[in-house]
């Protein structure tokens, strides 16, 4: 299967409107998140998110079929017991030409957190716990492909350590993809 690309981000200048806690940060965002592994029982709270985040969401199958897929990493985020997130990131195997040898590449293929929730460090935690996680299996970098226009996503990737390594010309209907990476 391909792999599909990306879809158009929706709303993403939205802020919610929550009173401020501690350090200017909304108070629910003092909840804690847990990140733990996708389950079957949680696709249809995850469709939801993809509905309210994407203009060209995936499918419930798109979604099964990337975890049955061989490689794939699936997390979701969860606060008092509701899915707010999820991240879904595939190994490969790759050539280092400089270096002449095999390695282990991330590709992150899907990361969407709960509109209501966002700006909450969500997104960050999601990111941090797969980055750990492919760094457990000895993956020694990371990349993707975000829309050119998507300048919410694009800065908060380079808030997370990627920056800009190419694009990749109408890789979307209509719109380039920017290329960005993160070595581990
Ligand atoms: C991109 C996305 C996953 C970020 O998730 P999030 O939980 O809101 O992000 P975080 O709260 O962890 O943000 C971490 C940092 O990223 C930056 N950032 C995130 N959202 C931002 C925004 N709307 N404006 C400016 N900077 C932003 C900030 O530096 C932020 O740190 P701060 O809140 O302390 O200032 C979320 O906006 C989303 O789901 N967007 C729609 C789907 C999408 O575009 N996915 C990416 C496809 S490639």
């Amino acid at each position: 299967m391909s792999i599909l690309p990306r879809a158009h981000a929706k709303g993403i200048n939205l802020r919610p409107r929550l009173h401020k806690g501690l350090e200017g940060k909304p108070f629910s965002s003092l909840i804690e998140t847990t990140i733990r592994s996708f389950k079957r029982a949680d696709l249809n709270s995850i469709e939801k998110i993809e509905q309210r985040s994407f203009t060209d969401p995936w499918s419930s199958s798109d979604f099964e079929s990337f975890h049955q897929r061989d490689g794939v990493r699936f997390f979701v985020a969860v606060r008092n017991t509701h899915i707010v997130g999820y991240i879904i990131v595939e190994v490969l195997e790759a050539t280092d030409l400089l270096n002449l040898r095999i390695i282990k590449r991330g590709h992150l293929l899907n990361l969407a957190v709960d509109p209501k929730y966002r700006r909450q460090s969500v997104g960050k935690t999601l990111v941090n716990a797969s980055l750990r996680s492919l760094l457990k299996e000895r993956v020694q970098e990371i990349w993707l492909e975000v829309r050119a226009s998507n300048w919410v996503a694009k800065r908060f990737y380079l808030t997370m350590g990627f920056r800009e390594a190419g694009r990749k010309y109408q890789y979307y209907v209509n719109e380039d993809a920017l290329i960005m990476k993160r070595e581990l």
